[in-house]
C-alpha cells in the first residue's frame, strides 16, 4: 500500500479569519477553503483533513458543511472529545474522525490525547461515531501504554504524535524516532497506524524510516511551502517525496 496523505487546510481559514472573522461566510472572504481543498486535491492528496476548535480559531463549521457538500474526497475531521463535536461529527458524517486533546491557549495540538485517563469517555465517544459509520482513529504520544488503550478503547486508527521529534535536536532525534518505531510495531497488529504533527520536506526523510505507517497527516509545512509555490505544487513536492517510502502497512 502506498503512503497516503492527509492535508490539514486549517490554515486557509486561519489566514481568512485573521481579516473576516466577523463576517467568514461573506463573499469577500478569502482565500477560500473549498478552493484550497480543490488545490491540495489536484496535488495528490488523499484526504483533507480540518480541526474544527471549540473556539472557532480557523475552521468554522460552515467550512465543514460546504467542504462535506462540494467536495468528493475523503474528509478526516480532528476534533476534541466534547458532546459538541460529537453532535457536529454526526452531522457532518466525515469518513474518518481524530480524536485529540484541545487546550484553549495553545498554538495547536500539544500532546497527545491521554486515552488511559480518559478511557470511559473515549471508549463511548469512539462507539457512538463508529456506529454512525465513522472510522474513528485518536491521537497519541508514541507511548505503548497509550497504544494499548487505544486499542482496547477499539479505536480503528492511531496518528502517532510526531511532534516531540521534530522538535528533537541532537541525540534525541533519534530517541523519538526510536520511540514512534516501537510504538507502530506495536499498534500495526490490530490497529491502522498513521502519524502527524510538525512533519516537514526535510524531517520526512526520517519519518519515512518508522515501519507500518498507512497515513501521515500535515499541515503547516505544506501551506507554509505553498506560500512561495502554490499549493498544488506544494502537496506535490511532499507527495514525491512520500513516494520513497518501502515500509508500509
Ligand atoms: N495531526 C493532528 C492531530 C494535528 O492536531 C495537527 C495540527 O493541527 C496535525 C496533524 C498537522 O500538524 P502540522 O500542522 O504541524 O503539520
Amino acid at each position: 500500500m502506498p503512503l497516503l496523505l492527509g492535508v490539514n487546510i486549517d490554515h486557509i481559514a486561519t489566514l481568512r479569519q485573521a481579516r473576516y472573522a466577523n463576517a467568514p461566510t461573506s463573499p469577500n472572504a478569502e482565500p477560500c477553503t473549498v478552493l484550497a481543498g480543490q488545490d491540495a486535491l489536484a496535488g495528490g492528496a488523499d484526504s483533507l483533513t480540518i480541526h474544527v476548535r471549540g473556539d472557532r480559531r480557523h475552521m468554522q463549521d460552515a467550512d465543514a458543511y460546504r467542504i462535506r457538500a462540494e467536495m468528493k474526497v475523503p474528509l478526516n475531521l480532528e476534533m476534541g472529545v466534547t458532546e459538541e463535536m460529537v453532535g457536529l461529527a454526526l452531522k457532518l458524517k466525515p469518513e474518518f474522525v481524530c480524536l485529540v486533546p484541545e487546550n484553549r491557549m495553545e498554538i495547536t495540538t500539544e500532546g497527545g490525547l491521554n486515552v488511559l485517563a480518559s478511557f470511559d469517555k473515549t471508549r463511548m465517544v469512539i462507539a457512538r461515531l463508529q456506529d454512525a459509520g465513522i472510522r474513528v482513529s485518536v491521537f497519541i504520544d508514541p507511548d505503548l501504554k497509550q497504544v494499548e488503550a487505544a486499542g482496547e478503547a477499539c479505536a480503528d486508527m492511531i496518528e502517532l504524535h510526531t511532534g516531540a521529534f521534530s522538535n528533537a535536536a541532537g541525540d534525541q532525534v533519534q530517541v523519538e524516532l526510536d520511540r514512534l518505531t516501537v510504538a507502530a510495531k506495536e499498534g500495526h497488529f490490530s490497529l491502522q497506524v498513521n502519524a502527524g504533527h510538525g512533519i516537514n520536506y526535510t524531517n520526512i526523510a526520517q519519518i519515512l524510516t518508522i515501519p507500518h505507517l498507512a497515513e501521515l497527516n500535515i499541515g503547516h509545512s505544506i501551506i507554509a511551502r505553498a506560500t512561495r509555490i502554490g499549493l498544488t505544487a506544494a502537496v506535490r513536492e511532499m507527495k514525491d517525496r512520500m513516494a520513497a517510502y518501502t515500509a508500509g502497512a
